[in-house]
């Protein structure tokens, strides 16, 4: 439970509000590189409650401006990509990357005007399938030398879907391990061909048991929250037997990473970007620690549930979540299909745009929300009082954060500790990108 004030400081990301300026140190996933492949690279952008641009220039250069020009407030999305820039259609004004204005069309000839008009301008790179922005003063922090990051892209696919609630308690359903027992589970345990949405219907590794089954049946895990340099690490243990414990390893990758093992192939490092108080993307990474992804069936897949150019899904509230009350009797715990995105975004959605934690009542399965928000509300006083911040890192410091961990697996009662590391090492080893990419 946090306080009212708390609520607020932990939840706003606008310009200039406590939390918003945290956000502001970190690189944030601003949009997916197919956005930018078509004809025409410029789309508008919604981040950290800033209105803005974001375009290819002619020499593939990228740019995020500020949306509304600074002669007299036209809207930049709809600009003509031309000249090394871009150029506003109201008065033809042309900006470059960096925001500085390379041309005053309709001033006199001599005009100085365009060299004294530098337009708001963030830096962009891109990584894998999304291109990140930094919002924040000074220079950028380093990427860190995560999975997503450092396998080569044909070992990873990257798509986005937006939330209609704030960005925190979408963050809070991926450092919740017990609800998956719940939210998620499935009546039955036969594998389907679409495994997209159907994640847990694989084997836990080291095992021939069902994920679905271990979650259906043993539903009150032991959750451990293990600091960790890059954040902290969930440890999720349910015992199934005198014998054998399942154990589930996810991350949050501070300040709003979920890393979470998909399959025993397929990691997911999932990014919960706010775009203003009350919407959010989440922005999935999808990395194969076996064969290269086929990104066309992935994608092919995704669009039947989430909708570019918005990448708003096609159920939601307007539509009851699809809800049937047939199958949440036969099928399935929610009887809101199979897809475990459809069931977080009903679980954060229903909280309301923004969740009131004044009136909750948590409990020791919320150990890990209860960290993750003590840590938040740390950073948040860190960055007021100018020190150093959790995971802004300088590039030495960046190749020191991999991984990290994480595995879905049944190891032997009494070797624990050492079973997920090993486990997860040998199959991060016996990738075929393991010796080209940072160990
Ligand atoms: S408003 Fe953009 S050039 Fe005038
Ligand atoms: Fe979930």
């Amino acid at each position: 439970m946090l306080t009212a004030q708390q609520n607020e400081r932990v939840t706003r990301v606008g310009p200039g509000t406590p939390c918003g300026n945290l956000m502001r140190r970190y690189w944030q996933p601003a949009a997916l590189s197919e956005e930018l492949a078509g004809k025409r690279p410029v789309v508008p952008v919604r981040l950290l409650g800033e209105d803005l641009v974001l375009f290819r220039d002619d020499k593939g250069r990228l740019g995020l401006l500020d949306r509304h020009c600074p002669h007299r407030g036209a809207d930049l999305a709809y600009g003509r990509r031309e000249h090394g820039g871009l150029r506003c259609v109201f008065h033809g004004w042309l900006f470059d990357v960096k925001g500085q204005c390379l041309q005053t069309p309709a001033e006199p000839e001599d005009s100085k005007l365009a060299a004294r008009v530098k337009h708001k301008a963030y830096p962009a790179i891109e990584r894998n399938g999304v291109v990140f922005a930094y919002l924040g003063d000074g220079e950028p922090p380093a990427l860190p030398d995560l999975d997503c990051f450092v396998a080569p892209d044909a070992y990873t696919f990257a798509f986005k879907g937006l939330w209609d609630c704030n960005w925190l308690q979408a963050l809070e359903v991926g450092i919740d391990p017990s609800h998956a027992s719940f939210l998620h589970r499935y009546f039955d345990d036969e594998s389907e061909e679409e495994k997209y949405g159907r994640q847990f219907r694989d084997n836990s590794a080291d095992s021939d048991i069902p994920m679905t089954k271990v979650l259906r049946e043993f539903d009150r895990p032991r959750i451990d929250v293990v600091p960790a340099d890059f954040g902290f690490r969930m440890v999720t243990q349910r015992t199934i037997s005198p014998v054998q414990t399942h154990v589930r390893v996810t991350n949050l990758v501070f300040p709003h990473i979920v890393n979470l093992p998909l399959s025993q192939d397929m990691v997911l490092t999932q990014f919960h970007v706010p775009v203003d108080d009350t919407t959010c993307y989440w922005y999935s990474m999808f990395t194969s620690f076996g064969q290269p992804v086929d990104k066309a069936a992935m994608r092919a897949q995704r669009v039947t549930v989430v909708e570019p150019p918005l990448y708003k899904s096609k159920v939601g509230r307007h539509n009851d979540y699809g809800f049937d009350p047939h199958e949440q009797e036969h099928e399935t715990f929610t009887g809101m299909g199979h897809d475990i995105n459809v069931h977080d975004q009903f679980a954060v959605e229903s909280q309301g745009a923004i969740h009131d934690r004044t009136r909750e009542h948590l409990g020791q399965a919320d150990r890990a929300i209860a960290t993750y928000r003590r840590m938040l509300l740390d950073a948040i006083d860190k960055a007021e009082r100018g020190e150093t911040l959790p995971m802004v890192l300088d590039a030495p410091g960046a190749r020191g954060i991999t991984g990290p961990a994480t595995i879905d697996g049944v190891a032997p009662a009494d070797n624990l500790d050492h079973y997920w590391e090993g486990a997860y090492r040998k199959r991060r080893d016996a990738a075929p990108w393991a010796d080209s990419a940072a160990a």
